[in-house]
């Protein structure tokens, strides 16, 4: 995909050509680069000044190997730096307690809306950086699959919990730019703007040409247990047909049917909430007394 040009912009032209990257040269990123990139988070704007962020630079190769293979992802391991951003109201409540002050945030779901908000904008402003630098990073968010391991393996404290992790290294060739829905789709004048379906498919196909994916004896058997299961049997068999009769899976069936399983992805709910609990936030629970 082209961008459109940016005369005399250098930062438009970092944001147009912004794109994951997935292969790493083997060469060590300095702590003097990383510490220019770090102010560029130091600098994130972040609710109430507060900046409840936390970063583990992971440089351990062993390390990094270990979280390729835990993510099943292992380009992961040629990254030389990983960063995991964390929420840390850890440093606050503590902060709070030096200063006699009053100290709830781990249990208010207002608080964890605000904090993960403020992680994610200075991971942005950290890659944004990185790219002004030569640089080039990929979010992995498969890490929260594996939140129990992590808070062993970087010693994680009540109250830090991981976000998102970030891979960090220089490219080997400048990444492809994906296709995405245009501004006009996803921008909207004064008031929602439900979109006609036609407009809406169009700029779907538009962003995914590919129009068809081969099925395969695996994947018609995993489309008809995640559909069956989600909108029952009936509705299973017919989309199966229309689908066999229009030459293979649409896009949208990848995704939801093959890749993010609807079936799965709403499985555990309360598992994970557990989890978070764990980690000390106990936010998504009754709050008795308040
Ligand atoms: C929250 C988040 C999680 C992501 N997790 C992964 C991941 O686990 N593995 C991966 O290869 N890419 C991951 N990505 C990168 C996306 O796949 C990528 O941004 C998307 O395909 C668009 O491509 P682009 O970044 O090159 O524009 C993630 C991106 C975000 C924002």
């Amino acid at each position: 995909m082209t961008t459109e040009p940016t005369p005399g912009n250098e930062t438009l032209e970092i944001l147009y050509n912004r794109a994951s990257l997935r292969s790493y040269l083997d060469r060590d990123i300095p702590q003097e680069v990383m510490q220019k990139i770090y102010k560029a988070g130091k600098h994130a704007a972040t609710g109430g000044n507060l900046q409840p962020v936390s970063i583990i630079e992971i440089r351990d190769r062993e390390i990094r190997k270990k979280l390729g293979e835990m993510c099943w992802q292992n380009f992961m391991a040629d990254a030389p730096v990983h960063l995991l951003f964390c929420i840390d109201l850890r440093r606050l409540q503590r902060w709070a307690a030096l200063n006699r002050a009053p100290f709830t945030a781990t249990r208010s779901i207002r608080t964890f809306w605000i904090s993960f908000q403020d992680v994610i904008i200075c991971a942005q402003n950290i890659c944004t950086a990185a790219d002004a630098i030569g640089l080039g990073s990929v979010y992995i968010g498969t890490i929260m699959e594996y939140l129990k391991d992590l808070k062993v393996m970087f010693e994680l404290p009540e109250g830090v919990l991981p976000v998102v992790l970030l891979c960090l290294g220089y490219p080997v060739k400048k990444p492809e730019i994906s296709n995405k829905l245009d501004a006009q789709v996803f921008v909207h004048s004064e008031k929602y703007r439900e979109l006609p379906d036609a407009e809406l498919n169009d700029s779907y196909r538009r962003k995914y040409p590919r129009e068809r994916f081969e099925m395969t004896e695996k994947t018609r058997r995993t489309f008809l247990e995640v559909c069956t299961r989600v909108v029952g049997p009936d509705k299973a068999g017919e989309w199966l047909r229309k689908a066999e009769e229009n030459g293979g899976f649409n896009m949208a069936q990848r995704y939801y049917a093959l890749h993010y399983r609807a079936d799965l992805m709403c499985q555990n709910n309360a598992e994970f909430i557990g989890i978070l609990r764990d980690y000390g936030f106990g936010c998504f629970d009754e709050q008795p007394g308040f």
